[in-house]
Formats: structure tokens, C-alpha cells, sequence
């Protein structure tokens, strides 16, 4: 697996940031948290992963853009390419000492996401893909599972959280599917969300209201393991729209039937 001078920059800043967010994870109850709305935390941990990241990355390629979650913006000389940042996805988890939470790093060329990020420092496990190159999971080659019936599907979500998002259609579309899969989820870190499609373990997933930072490297890691990832309109742009659903052909085709009903109703 032969992986580009540019995806091993930023595996490199992934390992950084992440050894930092590891050691924070390990105080998690000192650290000091605040709140950016509700239910929406935001702690020494993220500000920390972040100015490592954009540090980084800035250090291997000065001229590139950079947008992270927490306010790190930075305008590049090259207006071709941009990294879009999450430090800590999975902020809840983190501050609940739940160990699934990761660093998401997806690079933009030109409105196109070609590389893409994954790392959860907690158990090590790197998630990386490159447009055209296929996606991995530290040297393993991955690919979406191959099922094709709803009924045995194990599918993933991502609920409105308190004070964000349409409740009602969140829980109408909750109970259409969870009458129609094998088993529904609810992780709480959409990087890990799309990863875990990438790798077999689930799918599908669908999630509204996500930013940039949330899904554009989970997108090429879905693609580039054989997955269709699209907006909840069947759109090829989600980091546009927010909205997300992704699986093999057949259950995102499915499931995305399944909550254009559930919409209906
Ligand atoms: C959150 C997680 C969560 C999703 C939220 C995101 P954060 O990211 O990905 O699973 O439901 O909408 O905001 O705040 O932990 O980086
Ligand atoms: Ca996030
Ligand atoms: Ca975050």
C-alpha cells in the first residue's frame, strides 16, 4: 500500500494531535470544559488537538488553506487546496470517558475531498483513503459490507441533540427504520460513523445537520471502499448540505426510499 508524501503529512499530524488528546483522555475529569450551545461542549482537549493540527499541517504545507472546528481558519497562498479539520469528533464521548472519539482531517482540492483522515487515538485504529487509491484501515484494504436486505442490516444514525434539529422528523424517522433493520445504532462520533461503513462493521448510516468538518473525510473513506454516500435528497455534495446517508448501493438505496416515506408521514 503505497500511500502519497501528502497523506503521510497529515497521519503524521493525526499522530501528534492524537498522543496529545490520549493524555487528556486520561485526565478527562480535570479538564475544563464550556458549553458552545446546548448540549454542545467544547474543552482544553479540542483547542489543544487543534493548534497541533493546524501546526502541523501548516509546517508541511505552507501554502494550503485550513478549517478547523474550533475557529482555526487560516487563508492559503495556494487557494487550491484546503484542509478541513475536526480535532475532536465524538466531544461528548471524550468527556464521558467513552473511547470512541477521533481526529478528522479531510483534504479539499478544488471543491473535491481527495484524502481523507480517520484516527481514533484510543484504540489506534487509522482509517485513511485517497481519491482513486481505495481506503484502508491501518494496512488493511477495506470494503463496505456486502448485504443486501434491510432486515439484516446493523444501521448507524445520528439523532438531534437537545436545542438542534427537527426532533419529530428525527424520531419519525427512527421508528420507520427500526421496525425494518436488524439493529439500529447510535455511536455519537459521525467521522467513526462513516469509517465504520467503510469497514464492514456497519451498513449504513444517515445523520442531518452535520458541518463540513463532521463528514468530509469519512465521505472518501465510504467511496473508496466501494460505498455510495449522498445527502438525504440522493445529492452527490453532503458536506454542502449537511445531510448524509451512506451504505453499499443497495441499502443506501433502500434505506434512502425508507426515510423519504418516513418525511411523508
Ligand atoms: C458531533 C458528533 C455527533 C454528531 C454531532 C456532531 P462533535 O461532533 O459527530 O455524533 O451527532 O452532530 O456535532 O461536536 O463531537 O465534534
Ligand atoms: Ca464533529
Ligand atoms: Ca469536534
Amino acid at each position: 500500500m503505497l500511500r502519497s508524501a501528502l497523506l503521510n503529512v497529515m497521519i503524521k499530524a493525526a499522530h501528534k494531535a492524537g498522543r496529545a488528546l490520549k493524555r487528556d483522555f486520561g485526565e478527562v475529569e480535570h479538564l475544563q470544559v464550556s458549553l458552545k450551545g446546548p448540549a454542545n461542549f467544547v474543552c482544553a482537549a479540542d483547542r489543544r488537538a487543534e493548534e497541533i493540527l493546524c501546526q502541523e499541517l501548516a509546517r508541511a504545507r505552507p501554502g494550503y488553506g485550513f478549517v478547523g472546528e474550533e475557529g482555526g481558519r487560516r487563508e492559503g497562498t495556494d487557494k487550491t487546496h484546503t484542509f478541513i479539520v475536526d480535532p475532536l469528533d465524538g466531544t461528548s464521548n471524550f468527556l464521558h470517558g467513552i473511547p470512541h472519539f477521533a481526529i478528522s482531517i479531510a483534504l479539499d482540492r478544488e471543491g473535491t475531498i481527495v484524502a481523507g483522515v480517520v484516527y481514533n487515538p484510543a484504540n489506534d485504529e487509522l482509517y485513511t483513503a485517497e481519491r482513486g487509491k481505495g481506503a484502508f484501515l491501518n494496512d488493511q484494504r477495506l470494503r463496505v459490507a456486502a448485504r443486501k436486505r434491510l432486515a439484516d442490516a446493523v444501521v448507524t444514525c445520528g439523532l438531534p441533540h437537545l436545542g438542534r434539529g427537527d426532533l419529530a422528523l428525527g424520531l419519525k424517522e427512527l421508528a420507520c427504520v427500526q421496525g425494518k433493520v436488524a439493529g439500529l445504532r447510535r455511536f455519537g462520533a459521525a467521522s467513526l460513523d462513516l469509517a465504520w461503513v467503510a469497514a464492514g462493521r456497519f451498513d449504513a448510516y444517515w445523520e442531518r445537520n452535520l458541518s463540513p468538518w463532521d463528514i468530509a473525510a469519512g465521505l472518501i473513506l465510504v467511496r473508496e471502499a466501494g460505498g455510495y454516500v449522498t445527502d438525504l435528497d440522493g445529492g452527490e455534495n453532503p458536506v454542502a448540505t449537511g445531510d448524509v446517508i451512506a451504505g453499499n448501493e443497495t441499502i443506501h438505496r433502500e434505506l434512502l426510499r425508507l426515510l423519504q416515506e418516513a418525511g411523508k408521514t
